[in-house]
């Protein structure tokens, strides 16, 4: 028997297998999520993005759906069916869909969705300007390694950005500064590159391990560190890193301008170096 469902402004029944209204997904945040950028329908970064995406479904008890094999079919076949060439794909995967209860059954089959959106990367000129940011406290849970769906607190810094007239919020927690809400943080200070090390407090960004192997090639040291937020008062540069925002400048911190305003020299380089390897991706 099926259920009388309310999506979006109309009425249907349970049958029709939008996302079940019960799925894990939706009542828990029980789901991983994945987002990638296509150039000319070139997926970036797909196998790191998959690997991301194990490691999420393993540490939260989610059998893998598909291996990296399957999974490059799967998004090759979307991108062909995708009309546009540049963009953006959203992957999830929930737990699936059970009766709600907390505790989860066992052997549940993963809900999987995955979808194409156009998406209006930073030109030029907007990567050579650059963009403001400000601190937050840190109020998300304790494991931001895994790439979960509960971005609530994300979505709140990200207002509260916006509403200040800037465009990322860093979390800071325990007098640390961590990453942003959908972004790494990196800061330059004395021509070394410092940015948080990985554990349970930030993701491990895809980019930001692009940025520290390119840092590195470079021979510009990097410093895998906790930085304070005291040392945010006395830095030559500042630079985000996303799937969607590449290497991005930050050229104002809670008010305070860095670097004259300017993209700095190393924040250039790395830019750069990105896409280059983009291209070549
Ligand atoms: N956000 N940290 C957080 C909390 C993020 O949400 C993201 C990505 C990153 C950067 O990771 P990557 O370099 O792998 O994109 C760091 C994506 C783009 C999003 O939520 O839309």
């Amino acid at each position: 028997m099926s259920d009388v469902l309310y999506v979006n402004g109309r009425f249907t029944t349970t049958d029709e297998r939008v996302l079940g209204v019960e799925d894990r997904g939706f009542q828990f945040g029980d789901a991983v999520y994945e987002v990638f950028k296509f150039v000319g329908k070139r997926p970036i970064f797909l196998a790191e993005h998959h690997g991301r995406m194990e490691r999420g479904l393993g540490e939260i008890d989610i059998a893998s759906p598909w291996d990296l094999t399957r999974f490059a079919a799967v998004m090759r076949e979307l991108l062909e069916r995708t009309a546009f060439d540049d963009g953006i794909v959203y992957v999830q995967v929930t737990r699936g869909e059970a009766n709600r209860v907390h505790f989860y059954p066992e052997g549940m089959t993963p809900t999987v969705v995955a979808y194409s959106r156009s998406f209006l990367f930073p030109d030029a000129a907007a990567k050579e300007r650059g963009i403001a940011i400000i601190t937050t406290p840190d109020l998300r849970w304790k494991q931001c390694q895994v790439k979960s769906v509960n971005l609530l607190a994300n979505a709140l810094a990200k207002k509260k950005a916006q509403r200040a007239g800037a465009m990322e919020a860093v979390f800071v927690g325990d007098g640390i500064v961590r990453e942003g809400a959908s972004s790494n943080f990196f800061v330059v200070r004395g021509g070394r590159v410092i940015t948080h090390p990985l554990d349970e407090h930030i993701l491990p960004g895809v980019v930001r391990d692009q940025a520290i192997g390119l840092a590195l090639a470079a021979k510009i040291r990097v410093d895998e560190r906790p930085l304070r937020d005291d040392e945010l008062f006395d830095l030559d540069e500042a630079f985000i890193t996303s799937t969607t925002m590449g290497v991005m400048p930050v050229v104002e911190i809670d008010g305070r301008i860095i670097g004259n305003s300017r993209r700095g020299e190393i924040t250039t380089t790395l830019q750069a170096m990105l896409d280059e390897v983009e291209a070549r991706a």
